[in-house]
């Protein structure tokens, strides 16, 4: 399969899953074109980077190259959200999970390291990050006082309008209940935050129905990504903005730089070339 083979895609498949692995072989120093144009902190040697196959939300319009990775999702016993971290092992270039929740995915570290992100902290494969999705103060109303808590699966239902009923004066359907958070990013600064989005939806579940993957990364309903515009890095946001509605994505993800569009109901297996972590200093 070419590289970034999702620029300008000729439709949106909506069914479109197939199994994937990820690439082993490192290829530290190999960069895509937009990345390397705003990661100037990229060391010329690094680690874990490579081909790497990954699960997105679809790109559907824009210059974006790709989908956005996905975030696996666990909920703990008390029903807190959490982003799956895969298993690492020392020695080795990065996390993996094989055959993700028997859904034959191999889920791996690797997936994060575009946008200056392969330099966070907490995206080191052995980072001791807990792994709870966090409120962020901005984004949506629903959840604007609860910044930096963890999310909830009943906060969906419980702050603000039912999960089932959420939506915006513009767009045309009630297609689920976004939240805006923080990944493996505690006592971190804004510089190393990694962004992510979280919806709660029925497409969610019908979506788990149908297809292993689907069914093992989400949790509920709920369904998460890192929210990290491929283009140039902008933080999009799903159903944030009004005028995002002139560019067809009123119901969409939309990022606002360049108008990228993309579709968090259209999960896609998808190939870049992962930046290589920097080396950490002891
Ligand atoms: S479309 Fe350019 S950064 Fe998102």
């Amino acid at each position: 399969m070419p590289l970034d083979e999702d620029k300008y895609p000729v439709e949106s498949d909506r069914r479109r899953f197939v199994k994937g692995v990820v690439g082993g072989a490192a290829l530290a120093g190999v960069t895509t074109a937009s990345a390397a144009a705003v990661n100037s902190a990229t060391a010329p040697t690094g680690a874990g980077g490579g081909a790497t196959t990954f699960y997105a939300v679809e790109n559907t319009d824009g210059p974006a190259p790709r989908g956005m990775p996905q975030i696996p999702i666990e909920i703990d016993d008390e029903g807190y959200l959490k982003g799956a971290w895969p298993e690492y092992e020392e020695g080795d270039d990065a996390a993996v999970t094989e055959n993700y929740g028997g859904s034959d995915v191999t889920y791996s570290s690797a997936w994060f390291q575009y946008c200056g992100v392969q330099t966070y902290s907490g995206v080191y494969p052995d980072a001791d990050q807990d792994n709870y999705f966090r409120y962020s103060s901005s984004g949506y109303d629903w959840h604007s006082d609860v910044g930096g808590d963890r999310i909830h699966v009943d906060d969906f239902a419980e702050l603000g309008e039912d999960w089932r009923e959420w939506n915006t004066s513009f767009g045309t359907r009630s297609n689920g209940k976004p939240a805006s958070g923080t990944w493996r990013s505690q006592d971190l600064s804004p510089q190393e935050t990694m962004p992510i989005q979280v919806i709660r939806s029925e497409n969610v579940l019908e979506l788990a129905e149908e297809d292993p993957w689907i069914e093992a990364s989400t949790a509920q309903g709920c369904i998460a990504w890192l929210n990290k515009c491929t283009h140039f890095c902008c933080v999009p946001g799903f159903k944030t903005l009004e005028g995002s509605a002139k560019f067809g994505a009123a119901d969409q993800i939309y990022c606002q730089c360049h108008q990228s569009v993309y579709d968090p109901f259209s999960i896609v297996r998808k190939s870049f070339v992962a930046l290589p972590r920097p080396e950490q200093e002891d």
